[in-house]
């Protein structure tokens, strides 16, 4: 039995939990868009062609944000092809992905979708092969309310009243030899800084997001942000994290340490962000917008479910890209790094886990057919759904393994929110070992605990397969949370056990001391 003791303590906050933090992601990539959350012809469809099953989904998910339209499509993308009558809208080649973009689905379906879905758009422009001038053009087409050509335009196709989008994100991933249009960090600052000065002279009230690096493993990881920064700081309100991750050859070990890997990128990212603010003087704050999150078996390991090399798929619409299958391992993972999330909330305004429907992502389709939970959607839709109020600090002492990427790593896995206006304690906790459960006991000073309201577990079903996964199940499949048994709790102690390889949320009554 692996041991733990967890400490919160009511004064000993990290940030309020911005809902901003349960964001997720919708780029013309594979089936997301098409046969994902737009299949008119389905028989879950409704009169605009969004898959009704989908979005039932996607509120169940819990999802705030929605990052919108790429990713690397929207470095060769002109939302003006997805605007106007749709007969007239023109079939073109993305290169991004090898694929036919037949523009049915464009901007104002994306705002309509996103209406019904209760999510807040996030429209990310292309700087890869354009420039400033589209970038303030489609702020004016977006949320000026009437009177200019732009303006005009919109309410001719449709939408009288303007969008409202706050939040843009500043092209996609430039930093990457991949990208139609990767700059260097001085070609890419100044483009930002421009653009932003331009966008936001047509809407004072927009939030931009630079890019930052593509991944912590990039040479010029660190020194990109620094660059970028120098010229755009005062233009902008948050900088961009990604990250994918994956077990790689077989290494669990640290692959289940994929939260800790995550806290010290964000703590890397955040180091580079302060440095910057007082070279420079600054006294505005910037955020981290963790905008592309999840795992991603970016070396496959279903060679069936995924095309890995898209230019082997052809030029097709829509076809199969990236759709992994996720199993327990890979939800116990997704539940750390909301954890990592939820304790760096001081310094993360925004995070997206990549991708919403189809491509990586916790929702699946199949044409013509079902819409299902994966095991990812379980731990995101519980976090989303609890964590509420403030985040509180976690001291965990616990038994420790050794890893090859991360070194020693805590066994125990938590976070915990303080919601006072509903006099809920809520903890996410995950449990990294894959053969010994573990004895968690968490003292909560400054608390007087009551009743457990919810204690839910995500495990092995039936103690066996760590690889299982909910394939094709329109009505569920094995991997799903179940009542945690054992929890008690009485005035400033709560204890519980966790069983080997699992995640879990455990909600209390409370009140302060
Ligand atoms: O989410 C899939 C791809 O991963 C995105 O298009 C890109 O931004 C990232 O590299």
């Amino acid at each position: 039995m692996a041991r733990a003791r967890i400490s919160v303590d009511r004064d000993f906050t990290v940030a309020r939990v911005s809902r901003r933090l349960f964001g997720s992601f919708v780029e013309h990539m594979g089936r997301c868009v098409y046969t994902g959350i737009y299949e008119p012809g389905h028989p879950a469809a409704d009169s605009q062609g969004f898959r009704e099953d989908v979005l039932d989904l996607v509120r169940e998910l819990g999802v705030t944000v929605v990052r919108y339209p790429g990713g690397n499509f929207a470095s060769g993308y002109a939302w003006e092809d997805g605007v106007g009558p749709l007969e007239e809208r023109p079939r073109r080649l993305d290169t991004a992905w090898h694929s036919v973009e037949s523009n049915a689905f464009g901007f104002h379906e994306f705002i309509d979708w996103s209406r019904k879905a209760g999510v807040e758009p996030m429209e990310t422009i292309n700087l890869g092969t354009r420039g400033v001038d589209a970038a303030r053009a489609i702020v004016e087409y977006a949320n000026h309310p009437g009177g200019s050509y732009l303006s005009d335009l919109r309410a001719r196709n449709g939408h009288r009243e303007p969008f409202g989008i706050k939040l843009w994100c500043l092209g996609n991933e430039l930093d990457g030899p991949w990208q139609i249009g990767h700059k260097t960090a001085d070609e890419y600052g100044r483009l930002a800084r421009e653009a932003a000065k331009a966008m936001r002279a047509v809407d004072s009230g927009i939030e931009l997001v630079a890019c930052g690096s593509s991944n912590q493993a990039m040479d010029t990881f660190g020194t990109w942000e620094q660059t970028v920064l120098g010229h755009a700081y005062e233009v902008v309100d948050h900088v961009s994290l990604h990250a994918y991750y994956q077990e790689h050859d077989g290494d669990v070990a640290s692959f289940l340490a994929s939260g800790t890997e995550m806290d010290r990128h964000i703590e890397a990212v955040a180091a580079t962000v302060d440095a910057v603010r007082s070279k420079g003087r600054h006294r505005k704050r910037i955020g981290l917008s963790f905008d592309e999150w999840n795992v991603w078996y970016e070396r496959g390991r279903d060679a069936e479910d995924q095309p890995q090399r898209v230019a082997d798929a052809g030029w097709q619409e829509h076809p199969r890209l990236i759709e992994d299958s996720y199993n327990v391992t890979d939800a116990v993972v997704v539940g750390t790094l909301l954890n990592s999330l939820l304790r760096h909330c001081d310094r993360v305004t925004i995070a997206n886990q990549a991708q919403l429907v189809n491509v990586i992502a916790p929702i699946r389709t199949e044409e013509n057919g079902p819409a299902w939970r994966q095991a990812i959607f379980h731990p995101f839709a519980l976090t989303a759904e609890l964590a509420r109020g403030e985040s509180l600090q976690t001291v965990v002492r616990s038994d420790r393994y050794p890893t090859i990427r991360s070194g020693d790593v805590d066994v125990v896995d938590a976070a915990a929110t303080w919601d006072e206006e509903n006099g809920r304690l809520a903890f996410f906790l995950a449990n990294r070992s894959l053969t010994e459960p573990a004895a968690v006991e968490a003292g909560l000073r400054g608390f007087d605990a009551g009743r457990v309201l919810r204690a839910d577990v995500l495990t092995v079903p039936d103690g066996r397969d760590r690889f299982a996964a909910n394939r094709w199940a329109a009505a569920g499949g094995p991997v799903r949370p179940g009542p945690l048994a054992g929890v008690t709790v009485s005035g400033e102690a709560l204890t519980l056990t966790l069983p080997a390889l699992s995640w879990a949320v455990v909600v209390l009554e409370a009140r302060m001391r």
